[in-house]
C-alpha cells in the first residue's frame, strides 16, 4: 500500500486536508488508519504549487530560474480527503483523523469487498480497473435511477448493460425506445412490442390528445367524450369500425332537432374535421382489433416498446397507458414488478410543459417503491427535464455533461453530487461516469462495461456513407455507357 499524503490542517468526521508530493488522481479511493479504524475516503480539490513560485511573480525568466535552481523537488500537492466511513461496516467515524495521519492508496481487496456484493454489475472501477463495480438492484428499481448525459457519451450502452444484468435476474424491463435502437439488440430475449392501441383501452383523455381537441375546447371536448364512450359501447356489442361509429355520432347530434347555438354547431363540425384527421393520421396505429398491449409484455425478455415511427403526441399518449396500466396491475398484483425506461425522457416528460406520460411519470416517481415498479429517466438535457421526477430518482448516473446549466440542474436534484466530483463532469470520457445513489455503497468513477450485443444507434460512419453511395452512382454511369457502347458499337 503507497502512502500518498499525510494529513494537515483542522479536520472534520467527513473530511480532512492533506498535503503531498507525489500526484494522487482527483475521485481515487485512499484509507486512513485512525482511533482503531480503518477509514475510507476519496480524494477531491486538488492543487499544485510551489513555495519559491507564488503567484505574484511577474516575469517568466524568474520561474525558468527558481525551476532550473531547485527543480520540480520543492513543489507541494494539496487536496481534501472526503471521509466515507470505515472500510467494515461503512459508518462515518465520530472522530476526525489526527493532522499526520498517513493517507495511503486503498487496497483493491477493500474495494472488491464494497463493490462486488450487488447483483447488477455496471463496470470497473475507474481508479481500480481490477475491480468490478455491480450495484444493488432492488434499490436501483424501487428507488429509481436517471441516466444523464450529452449526446453519444454512452447512455443507451449503460442501458443496455443494465437490462443485460435484469435479465440475468430474470427481471422484466419495459424500454420505451424512441429511436428503434433496442429491438434488434442481442439481449437474451427480446420482444419488440408494435405502437398500436386497442381504443377500446385508452382513457378519454388519451383520446382527446391524439383527436388533437386543445385543453381550452371544452365544447369540442364535451362531443367527443359523448361520441367516443357511445362508439365504445358498440366495439363491447361487436362492431368493428370504431371511428365511423365515433362520426356517426357526431353527425346524428348534428341532424338532431337540439336546439344548438352557432358556436355549438362549429364545435361539432371541429370534432368531425378532427376525428377524420385522425384517421388519417393514425392509420394502422389505433385498431379496434388489436388486443390490450399490456398483455404483450412479459417476464424474462427485454420488452421494447417500438416508438421509432410515431411522433410525439402518440409517443406521450402510448406511454402514458403503459405506465398507467403497469402501475394500476401492480397495485393488483397481476404482473410482476416492472423497471420502465423511458428514453428521451425530456420529451415525455418536460420541465415546462405538461404531458400525459409527465402525470404518470411522477406518480410512478412517488408510489412505484411501494408497487414494485421502477423508472429509469434517460436524458441528454436534464435542464429540460422535469425537475420533481428528477429529483425523485434517488440513482443517478452521470456520465460526459458539458453544460454548466445541465450540470446545476443535476447537482439541485441529486445532493449527493459534490462540487468536486460536478467539476470532472466535463473531462470524462465515452463510457465513463459517474454513479451516485442508494444503489452503490459509496459513490464511483465507473468505466461501464461496454455491451456485446450490438446495438443500432452508435455513431454512424458517414463519410463512408458518402463514399460508397458516389462510388456505387460512378458504377453505375460507367455500366450504363457501357451498355451504350455495347448496343450502338461504338457509333456514338
Ligand atoms: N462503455 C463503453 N465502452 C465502449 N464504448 C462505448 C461505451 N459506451 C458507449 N460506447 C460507444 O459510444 C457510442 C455512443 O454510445 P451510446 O449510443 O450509448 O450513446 P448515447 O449517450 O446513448 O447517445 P445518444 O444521446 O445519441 O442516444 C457507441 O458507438 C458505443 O458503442
Ligand atoms: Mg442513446
Amino acid at each position: 500500500m503507497s502512502c500518498i499524503g499525510t494529513c494537515i490542517g483542522e479536520s472534520s468526521p467527513t473530511q480532512v486536508a492533506f498535503i503531498s508530493k507525489s500526484m494522487p488522481r482527483s475521485g481515487e479511493y485512499v484509507t486512513l488508519e485512525y482511533d482503531g479504524k480503518k477509514v475510507l475516503g476519496m480524494v477531491e480539490g486538488l492543487v499544485r504549487g510551489s513555495p519559491s513560485i507564488s503567484g505574484d511573480i511577474l516575469d517568466p525568466g524568474i520561474v525558468e530560474k527558481i525551476l532550473g535552481f531547485e527543480g520540480e523537488e520543492e513543489q507541494y500537492v494539496r487536496g481534501n480527503v472526503k471521509l466515507l466511513g470505515g472500510v467494515e461496516t461503512l459508518e462515518i467515524p465520530r472522530i476526525p483523523p489526527p493532522p499526520g495521519t498517513k493517507i495511503h492508496r486503498a487496497d483493491s481487496a477493500v474495494l472488491k469487498k464494497i463493490f462486488g456484493s450487488g447483483t447488477i454489475k455496471l463496470g470497473r472501477l475507474l481508479s481500480h480497473p481490477d475491480v468490478e463495480v455491480f450495484v444493488d438492484g432492488n434499490k436501483m428499481i424501487s428507488r429509481h435511477l436517471a441516466i444523464l448525459a450529452i449526446t453519444g457519451a454512452g447512455k443507451s450502452n449503460t442501458v443496455s448493460i443494465i437490462v443485460d444484468g435484469i435479465l440475468k435476474l430474470n427481471g422484466m424491463p419495459v424500454i420505451f425506445d424512441m429511436h428503434s435502437e433496442y429491438a434488434s439488440a442481442q439481449f437474451d430475449g427480446v420482444k419488440r412490442i408494435s405502437p398500436k392501441l386497442n381504443p377500446i383501452y385508452l382513457s378519454a383523455d388519451e383520446f382527446k390528445i391524439l383527436v388533437d381537441v386543445g385543453k381550452e375546447a371544452y365544447v369540442q371536448e364535451r362531443y367527443l367524450r359523448k361520441a367516443y364512450s357511445a362508439a365504445k359501447e358498440k366495439v363491447r356489442e361487436g362492431s368493428k369500425n370504431f371511428i365511423t361509429d365515433i362520426i356517426s355520432t357526431l353527425e346524428e347530434l348534428q341532424a338532431s332537432e337540439e336546439d344548438f347555438t352557432q358556436s355549438e354547431r362549429n364545435a361539432l363540425v371541429g370534432v368531425i374535421n378532427k376525428i377524420e384527421d385522425f384517421e388519417s393520421k393514425y392509420e394502422g396505429l389505433v385498431n379496434p382489433h388489436v388486443g390490450d398491449i399490456l398483455d404483450e409484455f412479459e417476464q424474462g425478455v427485454a420488452n421494447v416498446v417500438d416508438l421509432g415511427s410515431v411522433d410525439e403526441d402518440y409517443a406521450d399518449v402510448i406511454v402514458s397507458h403503459v405506465l398507467r396500466k403497469i402501475l394500476y396491475r401492480r397495485k393488483n398484483k397481476k404482473i410482476p414488478p416492472a423497471f420502465c425506461i423511458l428514453e428521451e425522457a425530456h420529451i415525455l416528460a418536460p420541465a415546462f410543459r405538461s404531458t400525459l406520460s409527465k402525470y404518470w411519470i411522477d406518480r410512478i416517481a412517488r408510489e412505484g417503491r411501494k408497487f414494485g415498479v421502477g423508472l429509469c429517466l434517460v436524458s441528454q438535457r436534464p435542464k429540460s427535464l422535469d425537475p420533481n421526477s428528477l429529483s425523485q430518482a434517488n440513482n443517478t448516473i452521470i456520465m460526459r455533461l458539458v453544460e454548466p446549466s445541465d450540470q446545476r440542474h443535476v447537482q439541485q436534484a441529486s445532493e449527493r453530487l459534490s462540487d468536486d466530483l460536478l467539476s470532472q463532469l466535463t473531462s470524462l470520457n465515452i463510457g465513463e461516469a459517474i454513479v451516485l445513489g442508494l444503489m452503490t455503497k459509496i459513490p464511483a468513477l465507473v468505466k461501464i462495461e461496454k455491451f456485446e450485443g450490438k446495438l443500432s444507434g452508435g455513431d454512424p460512419d458517414i463519410i463512408g456513407e458518402w463514399q460508397n453511395a458516389s462510388k456505387s452512382s460512378k458504377e453505375k454511369v460507367e455500366k450504363e455507357k457501357k451498355e451504350v457502347d455495347e448496343l450502338y458499337g461504338g457509333m456514338v
